[in-house]
């Protein structure tokens, strides 16, 4: 029988698992790892250090040092279950679980419900930073009990990414608030990835750039305001050939978007929740169009639409498109956090919007320079009401503002769909507007079903006979 002599345990060790044991173990932590997969188990066996491969789930748990750490980092959905219902007879009270998964919110509360009926405690901590990030350091976003995040507060802080000295990884709160948090990174995770796919199209159809133009005009973006993982990475996609045929690889991959779902999640909340996040939507929704690639191809012989052509100075047109794609990236961001901000009140999560910007800035697929503008808005004014009204950051939307409009009156005249770029400006413009025609909708509302209104010039409910004679 194996001696419990291990820091901590993690089940499930795809690339991610097993990158994040290897990690731990580079920070001088004792680990050891499981998988139903011996396979898998052979190959984290063969990594160098002093790292337990467990064959089976009975001798990792004896392995483990009590009060046990066991993160589970499996696929989201009825697998989390499957583990636990293995793991739950065989730990004690007092035993520590964590769900690093993309697990849903509301899965991590009927799981820490449950686990609590046993003396056990559950974290949700949202993981980011992907295979790379899990062996370097990911940005990790954990929630739920606080008494044990602080047993295991010492070894996520030595694995997470630094940003200085700062970890990326803070208690955010009791419950869910963890996957909720990692929810909505990946929902703007989505907005910005659409954003920088529009601004592709309009290098590539409408100015007619080459992929290694495009490559260098992402590489310039990322020197400055817009130094980020998602543009460095996208910059370094355009100089990647295909070994077999020679041509770029982008060139050669389907243009069918997939997803695993916490996108949709974020945009479902955030409607439940009340919140406007239209630029999330119109990214989930962009997928789901894109998914359509036969209907597309069939419906591209049968409908027209003007040239593809923006028919400008090139040098000059992509310093307006880096400005309109800096200006959707701001109002992206705004629109996350905005959620947060709402849903830490719905559901009670007391969440510090400073704190979450903190740890966004290192390690998470979203981190970007423009993550430190953020936590200093939220450190100034806790209870901002937007971050586009932080004067900071209202000086550069009101400054890009111009260019967005220009990139995008010019695409929809070229037939270029943006999507997301427009919907940050609509969001931007209504979101500025003092006085909306929402009036004519309740009055409306009011008309056809006697819905009330509210007015302007008194305190009350109203309702008007708006003349049925004349209907
Ligand atoms: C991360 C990523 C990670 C994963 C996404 C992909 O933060 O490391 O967000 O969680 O790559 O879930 O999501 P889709 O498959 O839905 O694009």
């Amino acid at each position: 029988m194996q001696e419990p002599i291990y820091d901590f345990g993690l089940i499930g060790l795809g690339t991610m698992g097993n990158n994040l044991l290897l990690n731990m173990a580079d920070h001088g932590f004792e680990v050891a790892g499981y998988d139903k997969d011996l396979e898998k188990v052979k190959v984290l066996a063969n990594e160098k250090g002093d790292i337990y491969a467990a064959e089976t789930i009975e001798d990792f748990v004896n392995s483990l040092e009590k009060p046990r750490k066991i993160m589970l980092l499996v696929p989201a959905g009825k697998i989390v279950d499957y583990v636990l219902a293995d793991l739950l007879p065989l730990v004690d009270e007092g035993d520590i679980i964590m769900d690093g998964g993309n697990s849903y919110f509301k899965d991590t509360e009927r799981r820490q419900t449950e686990c609590e009926k046993h003396g056990h405690y559950f974290l949700g901590i949202g993981i980011s930073g992907g295979a790379e990030g899990a062996r370097r350091g990911p940005s990790m976003m954990p929630g739920g009990n606080k008494k044990a995040y602080d047993k295991v507060k010492p070894i996520l802080e030595a694995v997470a990414a630094k940003v200085g000295k700062q970890p990326c990884v803070t208690y955010l709160g009791e419950g869910s608030v963890g996957n909720y948090v990692k929810m909505v990174h990946n929902g703007i995770e989505y907005g910005l990835m659409q954003i920088l796919a529009e601004a592709y199209d309009v290098m590539k159809r409408g100015l007619g750039m080459t992929n290694d133009e495009i490559g260098d005009a992402f590489t310039d973006w990322n020197e400055k305001e817009l130094q980020s993982f998602l543009v460095e990475i996208t910059a370094r996609i355009f100089r990647v050939e295909d070994q077999e045929t020679g041509k770029d690889v982008l060139d050669l991959i389907l243009d069918k978007g997939k997803q695993k779902g916490t996108g949709k999640w974020t945009s479902q909340d955030a409607l439940d929740v009340g919140v406007p996040i239209p630029t999330i939507d119109l990214a989930v929704i962009a997928r789901a169009i894109s998914a359509f690639k036969q209907d597309r191809v069939a419906a591209s012989e049968i409908l027209t639409g003007p040239e593809t052509v923006i028919k400008k100075d090139k040098k000059a047109y992509i310093r307006r498109l880096k400005n309109a794609t800096l200006f959707s990236f701001l109002v992206t961001y705004a629109q996350g956090m905005d959620l947060l901000k709402h849903a830490s009140v719905e559901y009670k999560y007391n969440l510090d919007l400073e704190g979450v910007a903190k740890i966004w800035r290192g390690g998470c697929i979203i981190r970007a320079k423009m993550l430190e503008d953020f936590r200093r808005a939220y450190k100034k004014d806790a209870d901002l009401a937007n971050l586009l009204v932080d004067a900071g950051i209202a000086k550069k939307v009101n400054k890009t503002q111009k260019d967005t409009r220009t990139v995008i009156a010019d695409s929809v005249k070229a037939g270029i769909p943006l999507p997301c770029i427009g919907a940050c400006l609509a969001y931007f413009d209504s979101y500025r507007t003092a006085r909306l025609p929402m009036n004519l909708t309740q009055a409306q509302r009011d008309f056809f079903g006697s819905h009330t209104y509210e007015r302007l010039d008194k305190e009350g409910i109203f309702h008007t006979e708006w003349g049925e004679k004349n209907v």
